[in-house]
Order: C-alpha cells, then structure tokens, then sequence
C-alpha cells in the first residue's frame, strides 16, 4: 500500500471533515486509527492493560483497542514479574495467551515485551543468588519457553530493555541495579538475543530503551555502540525501539527524530516508536492538550516519513489506565473520549496538515 493517500481517496473514507472544528470536540469516529494506519504502511499499536477494569472485562476499552489499533503489546503480563512470579518452577501464561488469541482473532500485530530487563522481575529473582552458568541458563531456559510459547504468532520480541543507564556518562547500568549485569556480566545482552533468534527465528528482534529519540545524546551514543557491537559479533537484531516516554514542552522536533532514525537505519535496523505518551504537569488545560496534539502529530509524522519507521505504539489507551495517570499523556481521557491528540495523530495518519 501507498505511503500517501489522494485527496479523492481521502473523500471516500469519508475523512475530510474528521478534526475537530471551532473547539468542540467531534464524535468518536466508526473507524479507527488502524484504518488510516494501513493506508499508510503504518502499524499503530498500544499497550493493553490486564486488569478488571481493562482488558477483558471491560467492553468500552476492549472496543476501543479492537476499533483503534493493529498492534498489541502486554503492559505487563509478558514480563517476568507475571510469568515467573511463583517461582523457577512455575509458569503464568494464561493471561498472555488470551491476548495473542484475541490478537489474532481481531487481525492484530503482537509485539512481545520483554525478555531480558533487570526490572519487571519477581521478589524470588532478585533476592536469589547465581554463579554466571546458572544465570546463563536460567535466562536461556526463560527465553526459549516464553518464546517457544507464542512462537510464530509474535511479531516482534523486544529482547532486552533499558540496558544503558541514565546520564552523560552513557555506561551500562551498575551490577547493583541490573541482575543480568552482576551474574554474567557485559555478555548478557549477547546470551539473550542468540536465545530468542534461536526460539523463534522469524521473530523481529528488538533492543529497547528510553531517552535516545534526541540525536547524539550520551544515551543514544552508546546504545548505537552497543548494536554496532552486537552486529559486529554477528548476534541477531533487527530493530531498536525509541520508548517515547516524553514530558510536555520537551518532545524532541520532527527533524530531531528523524535525525536519531538516521542513526539507526544506517546500521540496518527497523525503528518502532515502542511507548509512546506525553506527559504534562498538573492542572490539565485546553492549551496543554493543544500543546500534547502537536506533539503527538510530530512523532507520528516523524515515523511515517522516514523509511526505517514502520510503527508508533502508544503506551495505554486512556489516561485512566496509563502508568502516568496523573499526566494525561494518551490519545484518549479516562471515560475513552478521544482527546485533542487523537484528532491529532489521526490528521497526520490521513496526511492532512496540521490545524489544531
Ligand atoms: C510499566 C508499566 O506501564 C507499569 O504498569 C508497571 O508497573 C511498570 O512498568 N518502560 C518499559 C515498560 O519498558 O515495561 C514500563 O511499563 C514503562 C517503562
């Protein structure tokens, strides 16, 4: 499919007069983001909370990631913290099952998140204790069973996530922070790719991290090395995510992410905007939400014209779920009204300029 849609083409999905006009804020379109997305060789996605007033239980949110979204990410029941919560022993599936399932029966993406992070993991596992073997492989024998697991039916895998500490030093984190890191050491980053190539070898392999959308900070510089280095050790990896967790006022521009896409793209790799939300600070006002609409049009324009970018994922649907309730930093409040930014990334998906 085409990157750009015609003007007439535009017209008979019926899309000419889909933003919001004189203030007032339209109706819920009938057909959604992933509509305007695979017109555009976009996939747009978000993160699915499991929980009983979220997925599966509640209808309004499961219509809206059904209607909205082409790609679905597990907030949190692919991590460790939920899979291996009860021990070495003991493997919780069933919630992650449910969403591939209800993936695949909605004609959706799944990207698998995460394998390898040193958060996100059970009390038992960062109270143990392991010589380098063990932990080689404990990790191994995790990969290849959550891979294993949903094997052909993830799409993309981010493998390993946040590896790089804050700060200008861009080192790696600390043994005391990162398990992985203290039971065996700078290699594990090698150990847990190799594993998951080998437990599904069509699976898209990602590194993942926050603060490196802006070009050449300390962060993104040695997350670049860190690849480089991987590749130049033929381990497998096929893309870098660009988190996207990003406060009011400080979203990098459109040239600047597309400038950071450069970066990786020259080294072969596919760029997915993994975790997209904006923050603001409290009080919520109309100028803030206009505010949070450009920014979130920018990103996704970023992705949608520069080639190695082929998905945004938001992280959560509705405010009211999202890890950073307080900042309303989604494309939809908490009673799933679309807000300003909505209307927004919906302009850009039907490529019409800006006028919020
Ligand atoms: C967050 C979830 O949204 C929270 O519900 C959970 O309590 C902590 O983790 N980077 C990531 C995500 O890669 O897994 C994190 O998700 C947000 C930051």
């Amino acid at each position: 499919m085409s990157r750009r849609l015609t003007a007439a083409a535009l017209l008979l999905l019926g899309l000419a007069g889909a933003g919001p006009a004189g203030g007032q804020t339209p109706a819920p379109p009938t057909e959604g983001l992933r509509h305007l997305a695979a017109g555009r060789d976009l996939w747009i996605g978000a993160a699915v909370a499991y929980a009983p007033t979220a997925f599966p239980t509640d209808s309004r949110y499961v219509n809206t990631l059904a209607r909205e979204f082409n790609v679905l990410v597990a907030e949190n029941v692919m991590k460790w913290q939920t899979i291996r919560r009860d021990g070495r022993a003991s493997w919780r599936f069933q919630f992650g099952d449910e969403l591939v399932a209800f993936a695949q029966s909605h004609g959706m993406r799944v990207r698998g998140h995460v394998l390898a992070w040193h958060s996100g993991i059970p009390s038992w596992l960062a109270r143990a204790s392991f010589s380098r073997e063990e932990a080689i492989a404990l990790l191994e024998e995790h990969i290849a069973r959550v891979v294993g697991r949903w094997k052909g039916r993830i799409w993309a895998w981010d493998v390993v996530n946040e590896a790089i500490a804050d700060g200008p030093a861009g080192s790696r984190r600390s043994p005391q922070e990162s398990v992985w890191e203290r039971w065996i050491g700078e290699d594990w980053i090698d150990v847990a790719f190799r594993a998951a190539a080998a437990a599904d070898p069509d699976a898209l392999l990602f590194y993942n991290d926050y603060n490196i959308e802006a070009p050449f900070s300390a962060k993104q510089n040695a997350v670049y090395n860190l690849i480089a280095g991987l590749q130049a050790r033929g381990v497998p990896i096929h893309g870098v995510g660009f988190q996207g967790h990003f406060v009011l006022g400080q979203t990098p521009s459109k040239a600047a992410l597309m400038a950071s896409m450069d970066r990786f793209a020259a080294l072969g790799l596919i760029v997915q905007v993994t975790e997209l939300d904006i923050r603001m600070s409290p009080p919520i006002t109309p100028a803030k939400l206009a505010q949070q609409a450009e920014e979130s049009r920018r990103v996704v324009e970023a992705c949608l014209e520069h080639p190695a970018c082929d998905t945004v994922v938001l992280w959560g649907i509705d405010d009211g779920h999202s890890w950073r309730a307080g900042g309303a930093p989604l494309l939809f409040d908490a009673r799933l009204e679309p807000k300003p930014a909505y209307f927004a990334v919906r302009e850009a998906l039907a490529g019409r300029p800006g006028r919020l």
